[in-house]
């Protein structure tokens, strides 16, 4: 059956089947060359989205504002400390007023529970730009980047992750393998391992699909012959400061760095990241972090000599935040 998106939400990608997930892909994969060929469209011209950010954002806000503006949509952006948003009116409440003036909404915040109440009370589509479990549009961009630098099929492609990986990065990079029957191997210290809930909700998926899916503390293994080595922070926004101590701790062993790539056996295999990341001393954290940890001297999850590198595919990775944010909106709006 012919897949159609029109008035759905995004809210983790459990809810998409695989035919759906791969229509996003292909559409981003379209409408990015229509852009760059000048021939594109605007399919979403008198539409209006609500653009919510608890959290801060360089990318997502950039993909969804200039999306909506290349596709001919306006926004609003909207922030906790200029609206009655959580604070002054309940989520329900706000959902029921913006879902009556707005066609859609995209939410960051931290809770998952937030973004699933906008979905049930808005009656428009609500995105969801990022709680603490899931990230799901950070995967579509993620797919369409795999998908653009490997010549074989997503499910004859593997992946590692390294790191946190029970963090919504982590998490939804799991449940995307599972879905699209990929082989992807996470590797974390047991403390940082997906959760089980999560594991065995993949586990589950990955039988339907085909997907095979590793679960280790061992990083050399993870990485053995696979195509992609994604990584992301080691503390992600809202986690205490002083979480970091330990977390360096664990997750030295898990750095992806240039012996890590050679590991992978493969010298084609790249370096992916959602970023922002920290692999060098031009951000105030990471100065301040490299600068206390003399065992960090080359960068944190990531050496500024891998972030650098031609296997680094992270600024492409980026730009297509814009084109499947573009392909989500064409695809539940137009
Ligand atoms: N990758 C990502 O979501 O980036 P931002 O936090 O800048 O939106
Ligand atoms: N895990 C990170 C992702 C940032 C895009 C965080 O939540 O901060």
């Amino acid at each position: 059956m012919a897949v159609n998106l029109r008035g759905r939400s995004l809210l983790s990608l459990i809810d998409e089947s695989p035919e759906e997930i791969h229509f996003l892909i292909d559409l981003a994969r379209t409408l990015k060359a229509e852009h760059r060929g000048g021939t594109e469209e605007q399919r979403l011209r008198g539409k209006v989205v609500a653009l919510i950010f608890e959290k801060t954002s360089t990318r997502t806000r950039a993909a969804f504002e200039i999306a909506a503006f290349h596709q001919g949509a306006h926004v609003s952006f909207m922030q906790p400390s200029t609206t009655q948003i959580g604070h002054k009116e309940s989520i329900k409440d706000s959902a029921r007023v913006l879902g009556r003036m707005y066609d859609a909404i995209e939410y960051r915040g931290a809770r998952q529970a937030t973004v699933q109440t906008l979905a049930a009370y808005a009656g428009v589509p609500v995105y969801n730009g990022l709680t603490d479990e899931w990230h799901p549009t950070q995967m579509l961009a993620d797919a369409l980047t795999m998908s653009e630098h490997c010549d074989r099929p997503l499910s004859e492609t593997s992946f590692a992750y390294l790191g946190d990986a029970r963090n919504n990065t982590g998490h939804s990079l799991l449940l995307l393998a599972a879905k699209l029957g990929m082989d992807v191997r996470i590797a974390a210290p047991a403390l940082l391992a997906p959760s089980e809930e999560v594991t065995e909700l993949c586990e589950a998926i990955a039988v339907t699909t085909g997907a095979r899916l590793t679960i280790t503390d061992d990083p050399a293994q993870a990485v053995s012959g696979v195509d992609f080595v994604h990584t992301d922070v080691w503390v992600s926004m809202g986690e205490p400061v002083d979480a970091w101590d330990v977390r360096i701790d664990l997750l030295l062993p898990y750095q992806v760095n240039s012996e890590l790539m050679a590991a992978t056996g493969n010298p084609n295999a790249k370096f992916m990241h959602c970023l922002p990341a920290f692999h060098d001393t031009d951000t105030e954290v990471g100065q301040e972090l490299m600068g206390a940890h003399p065992e960090l001297s080359s960068g944190l999850e990531v050496t500024d000599e891998v972030f650098e590198s031609a296997a680094s595919i992270v600024f492409e990775q980026a730009e297509n935040r814009l084109h499947t944010a573009k392909a989500l909106m064409v695809a539940t709006l137009a």
